[in-house]
């Protein structure tokens, strides 16, 4: 069965039995600051789980895009998606049972006889095998509930709500043995968005997907069958008739609700008879053609890649573009993960997004946004060439250091890549360190653009001042890495970069440029002083400032001092000026770019502010 068949299958049957269908509303939930995206089917219902009247009625169908990137880490395995479709249908406190049963409201009646039979049914449902089926309902962890049934630590939560014998009994009702239904603790089996909400016990289908079939398993059986994935989630029902504020069950609502969660790639993989979501048809094409022109074969980077770029089609679809906040940030991070894995097995920014376009392509009926955010020009492409360019380089670099700070702010890769790699690597990045760097650069930045900048363009001369500054302190750099040989031969700077000649007789290692390009970075990022000191030359000399051509100056002198609050000098030269009041308004990262003979004994480096 197709997924596309599976979506119409689930719509149908929940039509045909009274529920209105509703479209699925954004990834960007619209009036809920508290999330970044739609995690699940009930968070743009919640309103109405509450008891707001909803303009299609009590008793909902919808099939919801969802975004979760918690399980980030996870994508790889053969189950978890960034994105995927929640089928979902819904009680929004319905006092009437359709079909009699249960007594007087849609609740757990209904909503359980009415997933058994549409996963199991074969003329209406899914045809699934009913042998294959585990199911698990909420422990209970009220004060009725004996110590010895209660299997949660002590410290999870605690919802003072009763055992769930109600579900177990309809269960059994439909033919599910008992020894086939396990009791878990609310870390297990209770469902809520979050701290704040509707929220109550669930009971969770699972399938064996086994060759041989697992048969009957005792508790500790079942539990380690679920850990090693040989049995899987297709479906959650919660009875949401409780509410949790500040991550305390509080009591309850004034309606029953029902929410119902089945993943559509989960479903898709059981019934297509795989044993992981990227062998079903919603991604079988793109992972065929990604083993195909990639020229090494890694199974996580392709899982990865082929989630990645489905998830940002979707995110793009729905109004996000690439930033370094919020919505943006994790589409930014999810496209540069994208692209380093890409990298690393061969594949190229083209590659990735003829990926997107076969993407809009397969969606298109469906989610025609998702094809139109597909054409010429988009987003995702756009982010990918912008990438590119210090991809290659930031993987080199990488290789010979793992500065996040460097690579973030120089190589554009987002922390959390960064620590994705070191981890590879057996390295732990000090991610304190880095936040801290991170803030002190971001208010930098901020406070130089704000006095700085129109526009947040610097004018010519602002731009080659800045890079003046950067020279003395490339010069400092040098020296200290160097040695005190080194001196100025000759400097040139325009508004795109700063050449510049220094006395010293090989070539330098990449490993000390970055050095010194660490150091002026240091330097802008501490937002040093700069001040300007007029001494007699002789004491300059005395105090060691540097300087070449002394002999041009005049017997008073100009010293710029580059000094950061905490004491330490970046740097003492001799000069005229102009010189910025503060090396925190420098914008961008330093970068040396080349360094080259010059002529005899003389090294040339350009270098630019990024
Ligand atoms: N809200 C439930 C879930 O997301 C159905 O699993």
């Amino acid at each position: 069965m197709t997924s596309r068949e599976i979506r119409e299958r689930f719509l149908k049957f929940f039509e045909k039995r009274g529920h209105a269908i509703v479209p699925s509303a954004s990834l960007v939930p619209e009036n809920d600051p508290s999330v970044l995206f739609t995690t699940a089917g009930m968070q743009p219902l919640v309103p109405y789980l509450l008891g707001a009247p909803h303009p299609k009625g009590k008793r909902l169908v919808n099939v919801q895009k969802c975004v979760r990137t918690g399980d980030i880490e996870e994508i790889g395995d053969n189950t978890h998606a960034t994105f995927f479709e929640m089928l979902g249908n819904w009680s929004l406190g319905d006092p009437a049972s359709p079909d009699g049963i249960g007594g007087a409201s849609y609740f757990k009646e209904d909503a359980i006889k009415w997933s058994y039979e549409f996963l199991t049914s074969k003329e209406e449902g899914l045809g699934l095998d009913p042998k294959r089926l585990y199911v698990t309902v909420f422990e209970g962890d009220d004060p009725s509930t004996p110590l010895s049934l209660r299997t949660g630590p002590s410290t999870t939560l605690r919802t003072g709500a009763p055992r769930d014998n109600e579900s177990a009994e309809i269960w059994k009702s439909l033919g599910v043995p008992a020894h086939r239904i396990y009791y878990l603790p609310a870390t297990k089996n209770w469902w809520s968005p979050g701290d704040n909400g509707p929220c109550g016990p669930d009971s969770e289908m699972f399938y064996d997907l086994t060759e041989k079939g697992l048969g009957d398993m005792t508790h500790e059986e079942y539990l380690a069958a679920d850990e090693r994935q040989d049995v899987v989630e297709i479906w959650n029902d919660v009875f949401m008739e409780y509410e949790k504020k500040d991550g305390k069950v509080i009591g309850k609502l004034s309606q029953k609700n029902v929410d119902t969660g089945a993943g559509l790639e989960r479903l898709a993989m059981v019934l297509q008879k795989k044993n992981n979501v990227f062998d079903t048809d919603l991604f079988n094409s793109i992972i065929q053609y990604i083993k195909e022109y990639s020229k090494e074969y890694k199974e996580q980077s392709v899982r990865i890649i082929a989630d990645h770029i489905r998830t940002s089609v979707f995110l793009v679809a729905d109004g996000v573009f690439p930033s370094n906040k919020e919505q943006g940030y994790i589409l930014r991070r999810l496209i540069r993960r994208a692209a380093i894995r890409a990298q690393q097995i061969g594949l190229t920014p083209s590659h990735l997004n003829a990926i997107a376009l076969m993407y809009g392509e397969q969606y298109k009926d469906i989610y025609p946004a998702v094809f139109n955010a597909t054409g010429d020009e988009n987003q995702i492409i756009i982010e990918l060439r912008k990438f590119q360019k210090t991809l290659i380089e930031g993987l080199k670099k990488f290789e010979k250091g793992t500065d996040p700070f460097i690579l973030a702010t120089t190589y554009g890769f987002p922390i959390e890549l960064t620590e994705e790699l070191a981890r590879e690597k057996g390295i732990v990045i000090d991610r304190e360190k880095f936040d801290q760097e991170m803030k002190m650069h971001q208010n930098l930045s901020r406070r130089g653009a704000g006095e700085k900048f129109k526009g947040g363009l610097a004018d010519t001369s602002e731009k080659t001042v800045m890079l003046h500054t950067c020279t003395h302190l490339m010069l400092a750099g040098l020296r200290k890495y160097l040695g005190g040989h080194v001196h100025q031969a000759g400097s040139n700077i325009t508004v795109e970069r700063t050449r510049f000649d220094f006395t010293h007789n090989e070539k330098v290692p990449r490993e000390i440029l970055d050095k010194v390009e660490a150091y002026v970075n240091e330097a802008i990022m501490k937002g040093c002083a700069v001040t300007i000191e007029q001494m007699p030359k002789a004491d300059a000399q005395a105090r060691g400032v540097e300087g070449s051509f002394w002999e041009k100056y005049p017997d008073v002198v100009n010293v710029y001092m580059v000094k950061a609050a905490d004491g330490t000098t970046y740097s003492q030269e001799l000069c005229g000026g102009p010189h910025v009041e503060n090396t925190g308004v420098i914008k961008g990262a330093f970068k040396i770019t080349k360094e080259e003979a010059s002529s005899a004994g003389v090294r040339r480096i350009k270098a630019v502010l990024e």
